[in-house]
């Protein structure tokens, strides 16, 4: 592969997870409009349900769940591409981590579906680290990114 080519990939990645944070945030706000649906008094509960808050952050959960996984074994691929090796650090690592957060977290699907009350609280407490990890993630991205554009081809 050109080294141009693979060099202008190293901004593939960082584009696309900046777009999954934006996601990711419209996501949290229709769970939690999700829950507010379920647990509001009848009266409440009427005007929310026109909004279809459960089924809009299934659609975009969903979305959120293969963009996550294709994006940080994307960010691996194109590292390797370029140094032949991975950099074994916390961008690395914590990206890994949150990957396994949102698979483990969207496999509780079935289970929220029958009305598991734990599972539902496992699902909210996964998915809201899962958040504050992507904002620590996104201000080490872009340092990683800083220092690639520091060593671009003249
Ligand atoms: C939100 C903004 C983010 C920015 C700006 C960013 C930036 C970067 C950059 C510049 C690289 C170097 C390789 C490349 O350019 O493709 C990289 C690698 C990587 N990123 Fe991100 N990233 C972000 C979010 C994420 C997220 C959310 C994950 C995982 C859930 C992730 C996982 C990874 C992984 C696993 C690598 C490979 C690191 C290595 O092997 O050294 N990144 N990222
Ligand atoms: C940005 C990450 C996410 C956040 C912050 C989040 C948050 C939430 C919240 C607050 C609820 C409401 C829980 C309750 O009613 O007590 C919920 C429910 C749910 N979430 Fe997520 N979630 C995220 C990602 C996902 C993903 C990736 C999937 C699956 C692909 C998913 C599927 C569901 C389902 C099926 C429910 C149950 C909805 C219902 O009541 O029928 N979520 N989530």
């Amino acid at each position: 592969m050109p080294e141009s080519l693979a060099y202008n990939l190293n901004f593939l990645h960082p584009l696309l997870m900046w777009g999954l944070l934006a996601l990711s945030g419209y996501g949290m706000f229709l769970g939690i409009k999700a829950k507010k649906t379920r647990t509001a008094d009848a009266e409440a509960r009427k005007p929310l349900i026109k909004g279809q808050f459960a089924k809009r952050h299934f659609q975009i959960g969903s979305l959120i769940l293969v963009v996550m996984v294709i994006g940080n074994f994307g960010g691996m691929a194109v590292t390797y591409l370029n140094n032949g090796k991975l950099f074994v650090g916390p961008h690395l690592l914590v990206g890994i981590t949150m990957t396994c957060m949102v698979v483990a977290a969207a496999s509780l699907t079935p289970l929220m579906q029958h009305g598991n009350l734990i599972a539902r609280k496992v699902h909210v407490g996964l998915n809201m680290a899962l958040m504050t990890l992507f904002l620590w993630q996104a201000l080490s991205g872009v340092q990683i990114l800083n220092n690639i554009w520091e060593k671009r081809p003249a």
